[in-house]
């Protein structure tokens, strides 16, 4: 490096200006490794020393091929010296012992040039001479690296004779600072410096703000984290308040029976819901609000539904299980949200958000995982109607970019109306589904204890979908469970959910259905 970089100071004070740093030899007569050389300028260059512009030069190398070629002759050339002049000739099987390979390359060459021809089982000369024009163009090649007939040399490029190369090397120039001696820069002023008086005279190392940084070897948010805090950050801008999700664990009770979702009903099986082995069940949930949960689903109690007439069991809501949507911890928030409304004497509209973990036991494949993320929204408040809850679906999925929304019928057993969410996805040029909405049933809200003309809209999405859309992923086990690789957890920026990542957005169903 030193050695280097004297070379190239006192060429230049010798010269003035190095045409090409291709022609600098080392002290041993070496031709340099220009990655050195560019190394060495990029160092006097920032010191303002020197300046430079890089030359890239094409030519031709020969191949391993070509080199023989070059040395020996041509495979015809070489076939035509082994056929002995006069009628006689050589034999065929002959010249495939004396010449193997080239033999049988070399006679179809010779052929076609006229070199020779065949007599019986023999093969005999038709000139006298020949030249071999293909070993003086790898000779020039070899010497020169170029050759005037691109003809020619496309052909010996199809054969493998040669390859084409590309080197760069540079052009240098004295920069204002030039000098012989490299003065030793600073890196940092110092308490010594001010106090000496150095500081004034001293030059400092310029600092290099293009320099990639050190990675902080601190915690890294995990993609779905990072969207998460977009979403969030939607939820914030419209005022929703975000509901406290730290209850993997539930109750079937808030689960499902808060939802009037009846017992007998298809999701509680444990094909679809996993259920806990210990603790198995649970007792621990508002009796009051238990005894007129069980008179709704049973017989509709006082909310003027007739319920589903069955014998509701207390043991069924006692089971435990890993709750099935974030839609539990909403239920269990109107639930406070009715307390609270009962404790001031007055009901104060409210609008709460989750975005976090559910569970289901489901067959694992390249778009379903056991464990996902829900984001839900609830807004309470007086006489609400569904025309609300479609132009606040309109407001939020805008807000992500998706601006053609569609809804459709559908049925949840806590909601009516319940409408599956759509939008258009312009590269499928289809509609796809993304969120389900609707209406809290009467039979959910009345039990919890909210007033009669309290209505409350509420919706939810996926948060993979997005995420795996917005960083590339394809398959979801790269991004969540055992096999997600963690450099891939370091390495992937902020995520911002600008306009465009939301029309790609739009298909996040798009292999639904
Ligand atoms: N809980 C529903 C689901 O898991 C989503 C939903 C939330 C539907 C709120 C209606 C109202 O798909």
């Amino acid at each position: 490096m030193e050695e280097l970089q004297t070379l190239v100071l006192t060429t230049l004070d010798r010269d003035n200006v190095i045409e090409d740093t291709k022609n600098l030899k080392s002290t041993q007569g070496n031709a340099l490794d220009q990655l050195a050389v560019l190394g060495v300028l990029n160092s006097l260059k920032s010191k303002d020393m020197l300046d430079y512009t890089p030359l890239t030069y094409e030519y031709w190398r020969l191949t391993g091929e070509g080199e023989q070629l070059a040395k020996e002759g041509s495979h015809e050339a070489r076939v035509f010296a082994a056929i002995p002049a006069g009628e006689e000739g050589l034999a065929i099987k002959q010249l495939q012992s004396i010449l193997g390979a080239t033999a049988k390359i070399g006679q179809g060459n010779a052929f076609k040039k006229k070199w020779i021809a065949k007599k019986g089982d023999n093969l005999v000369r038709c000139v006298d001479t020949i030249e071999d024009q293909t070993q003086k163009d790898l000779q020039q090649i070899q010497s020169t690296g170029q050759l005037q007939d691109t003809k020619t040399l496309n052909d010996l490029k199809k054969r493998k004779l040669v390859e084409k190369q590309k080197t760069t090397s540079y052009k240098v120039t004295k920069g204002p600072e030039f000098a012989l001696e490299v003065k030793k820069e600073a890196t940092d002023i110092t308490y010594e410096m001010l106090q000496s008086g150095e500081w004034k005279t001293a030059s400092f190392k310029k600092y290099n703000f293009d320099a990639v940084g050190v990675p902080p070897a601190g915690g890294h948010l995990h993609p779905l984290m990072k969207v998460r805090q977009e979403f969030r950050e939607i939820f914030f801008e419209m005022g929703f308040e975000e509901m406290a999700t730290n209850c993997f664990a539930e109750s079937s009770f808030w689960n499902f029976d808060a939802l009037f979702q009846p017992q007998q009903h298809p999701a509680r099986d444990a094909h679809d819901t996993f259920f806990l082995k210990d603790p198995a069940t649970t007792d621990r949930f508002p009796r009051d609000l238990m005894e007129r949960i069980k008179v709704t689903h049973e017989n509709g109690g006082d909310t003027g539904s007739t319920g589903y007439n069955y014998v509701w069991k207390e043991e069924d809501a006692g089971k435990m299980l890993l709750r099935t949507h974030t839609t539990a911890v909403s239920s269990n928030m109107l639930y406070k949200l009715a307390e609270k409304t009962k404790e001031l004497g007055e009901f104060r509209p409210a609008k709460y958000f989750s975005i976090d973990r559910v569970f289901r036991n489901e067959t694992v494949d390249a778009t379903h995982l056991a464990e996902f993320h829900q984001i839900e929204g609830v807004i309470a408040d007086k006489n609400l109607t569904l025309g609300d809850l479609i132009g606040f679906m309109d407001v939020f999925f805008k807000k992500m970019g998706m601006e053609k929304i569609r809804f459709k019928p559908t049925y949840n057993p806590y909601t009516e109306p319940s409408m599956e969410i759509f939008s258009y996805h312009k590269g499928l040029k289809k509609w796809v589904e993304i969120g389900n909405s609707g209406m809290f049933r009467p039979e959910m809200l009345l039990p919890l204890g909210l007033p009669p003309d309290v209505r409350v809209i509420a919706w939810g999405l996926g948060l993979e979908r997005p995420t795996m859309i917005k960083y590339g992923i394809s398959n979801i086990r790269d991004l969540l469970g055992h096999k997600v690789k963690i450099d891939m957890i370091k390495e992937y920026p902020i995520c911002r959910l600008d306009k465009k990542m939301g029309k790609e957005l739009a298909g996040i169903n798009d292999d639904e259905e």
